[in-house]
């Protein structure tokens, strides 16, 4: 079974998407661990009531990010992942750590990829007046939501959209990405690596692309 463990530091709602569908048998996997930098992030809350492992360590106790990084990822390596998974968590990263879990990472990042890269993309994507946005899973390489984007979500940009309505417009695909992306990797039909996935034992040409039925499909049409 897919052993997952998740990294966030807030709310927690991509999380929460995963221990639904586990829950709901629709994917085979377990949340081995929850981790945050954040003591008080409601994701652990979720995590808790789901009786899932918790772990929070303040980055103030550390002296460097890499000793931080270090006791963290000695704590997530314990518990034996095939898959981490950062859902909002909202720490750089390493690139010690980056490279010790190469093609063993992913980020889920609200924006078309390699458009709108850091904070605030919603913002960002009303600001350069874009008529379609969305929300990318992709493997977590050394550059910040720079590595290679395994799916998509889209969604219209429409006329009086504000940040907030277009966020949640987002949010409300997010979660179903996250959830199909990692049902590929249970199943084994999608498989990560250090320069990205592959599918069906052929490396991804294009992100694939959630569809109307929640179902990831080739994205080469793009
Ligand atoms: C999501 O928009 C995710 O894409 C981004 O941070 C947000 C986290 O939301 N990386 P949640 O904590 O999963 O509710």
């Amino acid at each position: 079974m897919l052993r997952i463990a998740v990294l966030a530091s807030g709310r927690g709602s991509n999380l929460q998407a995963l221990i639904d569908a586990i829950a709901a048998g629709q994917l085979d996997a377990r949340v081995v661990g929850v981790f945050s930098d954040r003591a008080g992030a409601f994701a652990l809350e979720r995590a808790r009531c789901a009786g899932v492992p918790t772990l929070a360590l303040d980055p103030r106790e550390f002296a460097t990010r890499s000793a931080f990084d270090k006791q963290l990822f000695s704590h997530i390596d314990a518990v034996h992942p095939h898959v981490i998974v950062c859902a909002g968590y909202m720490r750089l990263l390493s690139e010690r750590e980056v490279d010790a879990h190469a093609g063993q990472m992913i980020n889920i990042h609200p924006s078309l990829l390699p458009a709108f890269k850091g904070l605030r993309t919603h913002e960002q994507a009303l600001a350069a007046g874009a008529a379609e946005h969305g929300a990318s899973v992709h493997v977590i390489s050394a550059e910040l939501d720079g590595g290679p984007v395994i799916a998509q979500a889209r969604v219209p940009v429409l006329p009086g959209d504000d940040a907030a309505t277009l966020a949640q417009r987002v949010l409300a695909r997010e979660h179903p990405l996250l959830v199909q992306t990692l049902r590929c990797l249970a199943a084994g039909s999608l498989v990560l690596g250090r320069h990205g996935a592959a599918l069906g034992g052929a490396p991804l040409a294009a992100p694939l692309q959630l569809d109307a039925e929640n179902q990831l499909i080739s994205g080469s049409r793009h």
